[in-house]
């Protein structure tokens, strides 16, 4: 069977010029990037030209790039490393687990945590984030792209209002990283988390942008790696894999590529939206289950909402989500219901609830996030499938029945 994955935004494949790129660092050039010798600078040489690629697209100073594991590390250590008791931090409800579950643990270290709800449309209103401000705020966290919904968010302004009060802003870019150009200076953040997983480079792979004077204390001491910044020896096959995958992401924002699968997103959400009962998560619905979806036909030309170009998240009313997942991975497709950093639990994703869904519709959505390496086939195979999945699974369902609340 000829499988489709659409869920770029839980993980990507390494693209071959990437496992290239990486290729000599496991075997030949093996060296520890802080050993003096021929070995040793031959890895130093290879973290440098990496450091020069991540710091072209953050738009910043050299020095100013920390590598690490990925955006879960960025995360906590913005967080862990800048709030102390007494603080006031300022994030959002549609935020990723990394930084939620950071956030809850520095509340009860006595940290003032403020969560802005987002709009209906799952955008996060810079007003609801000025209005959150106090005298103590240390630290703003937003993402840049919702993993969820695709919604990008007001990073720009939000980076304003954190200069006019004197906190520090954090930017969550792993999932805007490559698919939206990025700028820090642009956005005025101190700190930026990207990961390379989500940019089709390795696992367990990131990178850190830290204004320079940001007093953000390193999550793990040890060696002087990082300029004492994150301490460990450097994984250096991975952060070259890292630097391959954004270069190669960087090239994509501007040769078309991007703008092609936003085409390809585009026809696959038509598509799932002509199924009947079915709508666009992210647009401000009506809320109760049965309720009129958006008038069909004019779905488009009312969602202003901006969002990357691969994510689309739909619901399907009269299903379980989790079923349909099911369904169509049988199928051959492979999509994600809620976040797929929460698969196994039971729980409704949290993103949707804080947009307004009630449970029933949140557990009744899925997310497609196309690869950039998605084809118009994937699509039609896609478009082929889920129609007949639906039908069968609501022909069955407990929900369609009227047996389930
Ligand atoms: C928005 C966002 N932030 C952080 C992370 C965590 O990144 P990593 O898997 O590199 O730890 C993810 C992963 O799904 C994410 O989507």
């Amino acid at each position: 069977m000829r499988r489709v994955y659409m869920d770029a935004n839980a993980t990507t494949p390494l693209l071959p010029e990437v496992f290239e790129a990486m290729r000599p660092y496991w075997t030949e050039h093996f060296g520890n990037a802080s050993s003096i010798h021929l070995d040793g600078q031959q890895a130093r040489t290879a973290l440098d030209r990496a450091r020069e690629t991540i710091a072209e697209f953050f738009n910043c100073h050299e020095a100013e790039v920390v590598f690490n594991s990925g955006g879960t590390e960025g995360d906590n250590t913005a967080i862990f490393g800048l709030l102390r008791p007494g603080d006031h931090f300022i994030t959002t409800a549609i935020e990723h687990s990394a930084v939620l579950q950071a956030a809850s643990r520095v509340a009860q270290q006595g940290v003032h945590v403020t969560y802005v709800a987002p709009q209906p449309s799952g955008l996060i209103d810079p007003a609801d984030i000025q209005a959150a401000i106090l005298p103590e705020t240390r630290l703003i966290s937003v993402m840049l792209a919702n993993n969820e919904t695709g919604v990008l968010q007001p990073v720009e302004e939000i980076g304003k209002i954190a200069k006019t009060c004197g906190a520090f802003f954090h930017i969550d870019a792993v999932q805007g990283a490559g698919k939206v150009p990025f700028d820090v200076r642009r956005f005025g953040c101190h700190l930026a988390s990207i990961s390379a997983h989500k940019v089709h480079g390795p696992k367990g792979t990131g990178a850190m942008f830290v204004r320079r004077g940001t007093p953000v204390e390193s999550l793990i001491v040890g060696g002087s790696h990082e300029r004492r910044q994150r301490a460990g020896t450097e994984n250096v096959p991975g952060i070259v894999g890292l630097a391959k995958a954004i270069e190669l992401a960087m090239h994509s924002l501007e040769d078309g590529t991007i703008e092609q699968v936003a085409v390809l997103r585009d026809r696959l959400e038509a598509g799932i939206l002509a199924i009947p009962g079915t709508g666009l998560n992210g647009m401000g619905l009506p809320q109760k289950m049965g309720a009129p979806g958006p008038a069909f036909g004019t779905w488009e030309s009312t969602n202003p909402v901006p969002r990357v170009a691969n994510t689309t998240n739909i619901y399907f009313d009269q299903l379980e989500g989790e079923a349909l997942v099911i369904a169509l991975d049988l199928k051959g497709v492979a999509v994600s219901g809620g976040s797929a950093c929460h698969s196994g639990a039971t729980e409704p994703s949290h993103v949707l609830m804080a947009m307004g869904l009630d449970k029933t519709r949140a557990r009744a959505s899925l997310r497609f996030s196309l690869l950039k390496t998605a084809t118009q086939a994937d699509v039609d195979q896609v478009l082929k499938i889920v129609p007949e999945a639906v039908q069968h699974l609501r022909a069955l369902s407990p929900v369609a029945a009227g047996t389930l609340g």
